[in-house]
Parts: structure tokens; C-alpha cells; sequence
């Protein structure tokens, strides 16, 4: 990809930008970091932590990693028995994410798609077409490694068109107090379809925080 690029220089950014998103296409994998994560969202996190004080915490969509730093060193400095998981379709950022944190036992990355392709709808089902990883990675990860135990933390922050299935998964594992976290609504990414599927799973109460251009929801149990 960056050999790619390297050849472009006389076009300008915003078209270099088009380009990388065609290429991209190409290979298979459109994802791209389109809504950052901010400070605002970054601050949402942490309350939701200091409210559940939690011993499992699972995000899906580890990226370049803001998310998962910043919660990390939370965790490690205020509730450092937690448990915090990571999971994403890209193996390069799971290993960006190891090898700065080392070896520290209660940092977990697992490698492969959250959900199957058959619950995703699009765009991801249509940009997963060459996706040939592991698969229903959440399911697995909540059934056999973690053996029935809850959740008491997510963050879903993975792709449009995977939220509800993801969504669905946790909510069965949910602990009574837990809370789970998505972001990306404000923006018209992922949590518009989970809202939508909101208004009809009475378990579950929700609130919208405005944390900047993509927002962030909050749901809970009701
Ligand atoms: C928006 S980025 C995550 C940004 C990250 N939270 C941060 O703060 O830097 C979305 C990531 O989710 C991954 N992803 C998308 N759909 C996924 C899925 N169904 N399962 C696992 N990872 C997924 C993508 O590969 C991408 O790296």
C-alpha cells in the first residue's frame, strides 16, 4: 500500500486520500478509522469504568489504537485486576497494541472478526467479500475462554453493519450493572442501527452523550 502511494506525491492530499480508500477496496478491507475517537469519548469510557468497577472489559475495534490505550492505563492504574480485551480483523494493530504494553498479563488482543459475516449487514457484509480470518471470535471468546463468566464493560467501536449483532452477543453476557458503550452515531456510523434496534429490545435503557462529531451511546439494563 505505501509503495503505492510513494508513486502518487503529485496529486493532491484529499485525492491521495480517495485513492488509499480505492486501493484499499481492492485488498478486500475498507475499514477505515473514519470517526476518532476523542477526548470527550475517551472521558465517557473512564466514567462508565469508575461506575461499574469492572473485572472484564471488551472492546472490538482495536485500530490504531486510542481507545484501547487509553482505557488500558486506566485500567492498569485504577482497577489494574481487570481483565481487558481487544479484538479486531486487522492482525498489525493487535500486535502495534502488544508489543508497546509488552507482557502484561491482564491485556488481552484476539484476532479475527467480531461476529460471522452471515449476522453482518452492509457496508460490512459487502467489504468483508474477501475476509478469509477467523470468524465469531466474540462468541468464542465469551463461551470458551471466559466459560460463562459476564461482561462488564464493552466498547464497540468495530464497523457499520456490525454493531447489532456484536450488540446482541454481549447483551446475553451482560452483568446486571454492566454497561455497554458504542460509538459512532452523531456521525451516521454504526450506532444509528443499534439505536434503531434499541427501540425494540425493552431490556435495555439508552442514553445519547455528545462527545463530539461521532457521539457515543450508553446502554444499560433497564
Ligand atoms: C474505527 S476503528 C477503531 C478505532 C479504535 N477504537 C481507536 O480508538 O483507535 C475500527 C476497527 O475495527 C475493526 N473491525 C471492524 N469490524 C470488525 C469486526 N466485525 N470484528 C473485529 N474488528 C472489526 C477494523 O479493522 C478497525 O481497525
Amino acid at each position: 500500500m505505501m509503495d503505492a502511494m510513494k508513486n502518487v506525491l503529485t496529486i493532491s492530499k484529499s485525492a491521495q486520500k480517495r485513492l488509499k480508500k480505492f486501493l484499499h477496496r481492492l485488498r478486500g478491507d475498507v475499514f477505515d478509522n473514519a470517526g476518532a475517537v476523542t477526548e470527550a469519548d475517551i472521558a465517557e469510557i473512564h466514567r462508565a469504568i469508575d461506575r461499574v468497577n469492572p473485572t472484564i472489559f471488551i472492546e472490538i475495534g482495536t485500530g490504531t489504537g486510542v481507545s484501547t490505550r487509553a482505557t488500558y492505563k486506566y485500567l492498569q492504574d485504577k482497577y489494574p485486576v481487570c481483565d481487558f480485551y481487544t479484538l479486531d480483523i486487522f492482525q498489525e494493530y493487535l500486535e502495534r497494541i502488544v508489543s508497546e504494553f509488552q507482557q502484561d498479563q491482564h491485556l488481552h488482543v484476539r484476532h479475527g472478526l467480531s461476529v460471522k459475516r452471515s449476522e453482518t449487514t452492509d457496508p460490512a457484509f459487502e467489504e468483508l467479500g474477501n475476509y478469509n480470518g477467523p470468524d465469531n471470535v466474540l462468541r468464542k471468546l465469551l463461551d470458551n475462554e471466559l466459560n460463562g463468566k459476564s461482561v462488564d464493560i464493552a466498547f464497540i467501536d468495530s464497523r457499520k453493519g456490525t454493531a447489532v449483532p456484536e450488540f446482541k452477543v454481549l447483551a446475553e453476557r451482560l452483568s446486571p450493572d454492566g454497561i455497554i458503550l458504542c460509538h459512532d452515531l452523531l456521525n451516521g456510523g454504526k450506532g444509528v442501527e443499534l439505536v434503531d434496534y434499541l427501540q425494540h429490545d425493552p431490556r435495555f435503557t439508552y442514553q445519547i452523550i455528545n462527545t463530539g462529531p461521532a457521539g457515543m451511546i450508553r446502554i444499560q439494563r433497564s
